[in-house]
């Protein structure tokens, strides 16, 4: 059965996880998924306008007074509702606190991080999440923006999510707000670095990451997650480490034991600055296969699928083979420079 040489969860299998050590969480979907049909995913028609992605901070008061509003909607619907803001949230609880165990195991969680799911899966939600957000407005063309953080234009928190309401958020490092520029190597302590060394260090770090220490897909994408039992593997990819860890951290409040709520997996996407974090991620993997011409080939990798909730209450099967190419999904970056890619330390 070729099905058991993938990777999928078990959806009859949600169950309590460790948020923190010492924090047992329920993040698992009031309804019983196993009743619940799924459809497969198709692409969108080809002939729907592209919806491109752009950089947060260049972003004009009509897109935010847009974005705020289809977030504060979001945030309006009853948990009971898979579009609402939590149950979003909770969605990437259960794939990142290993709620589900993969099917075809005893017992083995299914974490997508660490792996080199950790891109194809981040990609799927924010996806989904767009979806549902412009299916509130009225505005076919809308997508969400990315935190340009390689960029120094973009290295501090992107002014829409401090003064709007449903895009604003209590738990984060109220030191860290503009004109703080974001610390790649940020582990808890403040780098004592003036903006231009931060700006400069920012960038060298990046260059490593993207370029020379990310030269093969291993490197870049992580541990290579194969099935069976013993399944399992923890060792992420370069940009999952820094900045993606780290800024999850920085943004965190140094309030709470890992910096909730950016700072921990359980609760890192009830801040609405979480999806705009990983549309910039999902930006660098198109960089990163642009830059070293590489894609992903593993049948193991390509055939594994996990389960979203769209618009329509749908759950739909998403295999990683359908979101390889974002311009089948509809989708698009707007071209920004790199300024990092001439750093070499
Ligand atoms: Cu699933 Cu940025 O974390």
């Amino acid at each position: 059965d070729a099905d058991k040489l993938v990777t999928s969860p078990n959806l009859t299998s949600c169950h309590q996880s460790y948020g923190r050590d010492d924090l047992l969480v329920d993040c698992c979907p009031p309804e019983i998924a196993a009743t619940q049909k799924f459809i497969d995913f198709t692409f969108p028609d080809p002939s729907t306008p592209q919806r491109v992605r752009r950089p947060a901070h260049l972003l004009d008061d009509d897109y935010i007074a847009k974005y705020n509003k289809a977030v504060s909607i979001m945030k309006s619907l009853p948990y009971s509702d898979p579009r609402s803001f939590r149950r979003q949230a909770d969605m990437h609880c259960i794939y990142c606190t290993g709620a589900y165990n993969k099917k075809y195991s005893n017992n083995v969680s299914l974490n997508i991080h660490g792996s080199w799911f950790f891109f194809p899966w981040h990609r799927m939600y924010l996806y989904f999440h767009e979806r549902i957000l412009r299916s509130f407005i009225d505005d076919d063309v809308f997508a969400l923006p990315f935190w340009n953080w390689d960029s120094p234009d973009g290295m501090t928190i992107p002014e829409m999510f401090l003064n709007h309401e449903a895009l604003s958020h209590i738990q984060r490092d109220a030191s860290h707000f503009p004109p703080r520029v974001v610390d790649f190597d940020f582990k808890g302590e403040e780098s004592g670095l003036g903006p231009e060394e931060q700006v400069e260090k920012n960038l060298a770090m990046m260059y490593h990451q993207m370029v020379s220490g990310a030269k093969n897909t291993g490197l870049f994408m992580g541990c290579a997650y194969y099935p069976g039992e013993g399944g399992f593997c923890d060792g992420p990819g370069t940009l999952e480490l820094v900045p993606h860890n780290t800024l999850h951290a920085w943004v965190g409040s140094s309030f709470n034991p890992q910096r909730e709520d950016m700072g921990a997996f359980y609760s890192a996407a009830r801040d609405p600055i979480f999806y705009a974090h990983h549309s910039n991620i999902d930006r660098m993997w198109e960089v990163w296969m642009e830059l070293h011409g590489k894609a992903i080939d593993d049948p193991a990798r390509l055939g594994s699928y996990f389960y979203f909730y769209d618009e329509n209450l749908q759950l739909v099967r998403v295999k990683v083979s359908d979101v390889v190419n974002i311009t089948n999904l509809g989708y698009a970056y707007e071209k920004v420079d790199l300024p990092w890619l001439n750093k070499r330390p």
